[in-house]
């Protein structure tokens, strides 16, 4: 087989790591890619918006199958123009990728169907909006409606902070017109876990439960990034919630969809929250996520082919999946001054060194390469992964390989694992 994968970070780079195992994989291609999936695949230069140039390439090269990385490429419809032309593709169409694209959609979905989410009421006037927030009780969460890269979202505190955020989402449009509406929900406490799931529309097939790390710094603080690090299995995840979390929030959710007519296939991925009244759905992301991807490929035994094949031909209900029973950790290596403004160019040393490890890889996030050695070029640099029998020897393992990395800047978090370790003893 032919495989394009579009998109350039670390989850693409473990997708090519884990798809470049497969017996049945002849030839991956990658658009755009990075210096770190270049050694495993052949990236070509269209980015991943650029869905004409990904369709001629795919048809001309006879593309068996294509997997698609980020949500923009989904919400502008490559689902569908790759259908059209009856090319192979993984993911959800449009109209299913817009149970992530507007949060305004996802939160009345989760109404109407019983599944249990955040109480919250949807706006598109400012004015009412702020009225809103009067009767609030605080902390109070305002959120953008469509996609802002993890940067729309907010906890307020006060109603001066929460009137300030309005102002900035609807009147400001600091999000443009993903701000033309906001979600204003009530705050919940509680631990948060990833439950990823492949779908054909018909069958769910669950992984393995994932808690990515958002904030910049050990403890949780600091401001929101794309994510500093995510480990797997989560031990507050018990067999029977993990079970509960099928029933009452993934079947629902692929149900709903097909009533409202919005079939959806591919992958599905519910953020929730462990509320002492049981998981709650913060949101809903089409698409795999990033770091999770990377610790859970790292976990899978099966080939990832088959399962990529089967969704696509609607034949998901004869495909067993099998998991390796250790843990996993992804580490993401930062540049300094990240998720604001930060400096790149900076030289990556001791890769060569990480290569003899077992039980790691290192997945390339935000580098380039510049006379044969790999510099910075992003916020997210490299998400080092580890396996071990338990988190704490994955953990272990995990940062004995990040010391032999250095780049000028760089910033981790040193606490990744530690939830599910301390929740153990
Ligand atoms: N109702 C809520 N209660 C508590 N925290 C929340 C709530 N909604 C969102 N958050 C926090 O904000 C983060 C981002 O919210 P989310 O809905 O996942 O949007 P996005 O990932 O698109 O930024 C979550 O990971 C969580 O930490
Ligand atoms: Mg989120």
């Amino acid at each position: 087989m032919k495989i394009l994968i579009i998109g350039n970070g670390g989850r693409e780079h473990a997708l090519a790591w884990k798809i470049a195992q497969s017996p049945m994989v002849k030839k991956i291609f990658c658009a755009p890619g990075n210096p770190g999936i270049a050694e495993i695949a052949e990236c070509i230069d269209i980015e991943a918006e650029n869905i004409d140039g990904l369709y001629t390439f795919a048809m001309k090269q006879k593309i068996d199958l294509t997997i698609v990385g980020p949500e923009d490429a989904l919400l502008s419809g490559i689902v569908d123009r790759f259908m059209e032309g009856h090319l192979h593709i993984f993911g959800p169409s449009k109209r299913a990728a817009v149970i992530e694209g507007s949060k305004a959609f996802a939160k009345t979905l989760m109404r109407k169907h019983g599944i249990p989410t955040a109480d919250f009421k949807v706006f598109d006037d400012v004015k009412q909006a702020k009225r809103h927030i009067a009767t609030c009780e605080f902390p109070v969460v305002i959120k953008a409606d469509g996609l802002a890269r993890g940067k729309g979202v907010f906890i307020c505190k006060t109603p001066e902070e929460a009137t300030k955020h309005i102002d900035d989402i609807m009147k400001e449009k600091v999000f443009g017109h993903a701000g033309d509406r906001v979600v204003i929900e009530e705050f919940l406490p509680g631990e948060e876990v990833s439950i990823l799931a492949i779908t054909d529309g018909n069958t769910i097939l669950p992984l393995p439960s994932v808690q990515d790390h958002k904030a910049i710094c050990d403890g949780d603080k600091g401001p929101n990034t794309g994510g500093m690090g995510a480990y797997s299995p989560v031990p507050l995840i018990t067999d029977d919630m993990q079970l509960s979390i099928e029933e009452n929030i993934l079947v629902p959710v692929i149900h709903a969809m097909k009533r409202e007519n919005r079939p959806y296939k591919g992958v599905i991925y519910a953020g929730l929250i462990i509320t002492s009244a049981g998981p709650k759905v913060l949101e809903f992301n089409a698409r795999f996520g990033d770091p999770e991807t990377q610790a859970l490929l790292m976990r899978m035994k099966s080939d990832l082919v088959p399962l990529l094949v089967s969704t696509v031909k609607n034949t998901l209900e004869n495909t067993e999946v099998e998991w390796n029973d250790c843990a996993s950790i992804c580490v993401v290596m930062a540049s300094r001054g990240y998720p604001d403004k930060y400096e790149k160019g900076f030289p990556i040393s001791g890769l060569e060194t990480i290569r003899g490890m077992d039980n790691v890889q290192v997945f390339h996030a935000g580098t380039s390469k510049k006379d044969g050695r790999f510099i910075t070029s992003g916020g997210r640099v490299l998400g080092v992964t580890a396996l071990g029998k338990d988190v704490s020897e994955a953990q272990e393992t995990v940062y004995r390989a990040i010391q032999k990395i250095s780049f000028e800047g760089a910033h981790y978090r040193r606490d990744i694992g530690a939830k599910a370790i301390y929740r153990k003893a």
